[in-house]
């Protein structure tokens, strides 16, 4: 899978996608990573990138002309369009469900916006889908992209190695994790649950399915719930 970001801080994702599984994955060229400085497509004598609001209000908007330069540039790399996504906090919210769903597209061009937002014009002819990672607003939209590379990366064939799989996990089946112990089984008087030392594995199993349900049920009971209209 190939991942385009248009960015002012390309050099903000240096460290959190150059580790681990994510590090894997590029190494063994399952996700092909690529960063476009936006400001480059700037053609004014101050490079800006940004300007003021038509109609007043606060902030600065990023500019329509600049950003679909920068589009057009990154999109022109490869043969295969791409699917357009802007992060920001009016977009839908990241579920695992759209996770799975981005993480078919053979490409991604993510688009970071900062300051107070981005011309409507490129959202309304440019962009196909705009994403929220959850109702508060970051500085800018390069940590929602960092998530969302983790999360739909998780997902791409081979990445998690052989035997592991996203679909043995929390929110495959919409519930919890049940808790994991290791070893020591006692430590500092602190026991684990008799049950999972007892070599017993279809009562493990009920045991576990049950703390998943509890957890849920307690937690996040939301998740529980049929889906509105469903
Ligand atoms: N940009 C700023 N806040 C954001 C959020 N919560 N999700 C996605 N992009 C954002």
């Amino acid at each position: 899978m190939r991942i385009d970001v248009l960015t002012l801080f390309p050099e903000a994702f240096a460290g959190p996608l150059d580790v681990s599984i994510i590090k894997r994955a590029r190494d063994a060229g399952l996700l092909d990573l690529h960063y476009h400085q936006v400001r480059d497509f700037a053609t004014d004598r101050h490079r800006s990138v940004d300007d003021y609001p038509f109609g007043g209000g606060q902030g600065m908007v990023m500019r329509v002309d600049v950003l679909d330069r920068a589009l057009a540039e990154a999109r022109a790399e490869a043969e295969e369009p791409g699917l357009v996504v802007l992060l920001s906090p009016q977009g839908e919210r990241l579920t695992d469900g759209l996770v799975r769903e981005l993480a078919r597209e053979p490409r991604l061009i993510l688009v970071c916006g900062r300051y107070e937002g981005v011309d409507e014009r490129f959202i309304e002819h440019r962009v196909d889908r705009e994403v929220s990672i959850g109702d508060y607003v970051l500085t800018g939209g390069e940590l929602p992209a960092m998530v969302l590379i983790d999360a739909v990366t998780r997902h791409v064939p081979g990445a998690l190695g052989d035997e592991a799989s996203p679909e043995e996990e929390s929110f495959a089946d919409g519930l919890l994790e049940h808790p994991q112990y290791t070893r020591p089984a006692e430590y500092n008087g602190w026991g684990v649950p008799e049950i999972l030392l007892s070599g017993h594995h279809a009562n493990i199993e009920k045991w576990k399915k049950a703390q998943r349900l509890e957890r849920t049920r307690a937690r996040r009971p939301d998740l529980l719930e049929p889906p509105p209209g469903g």
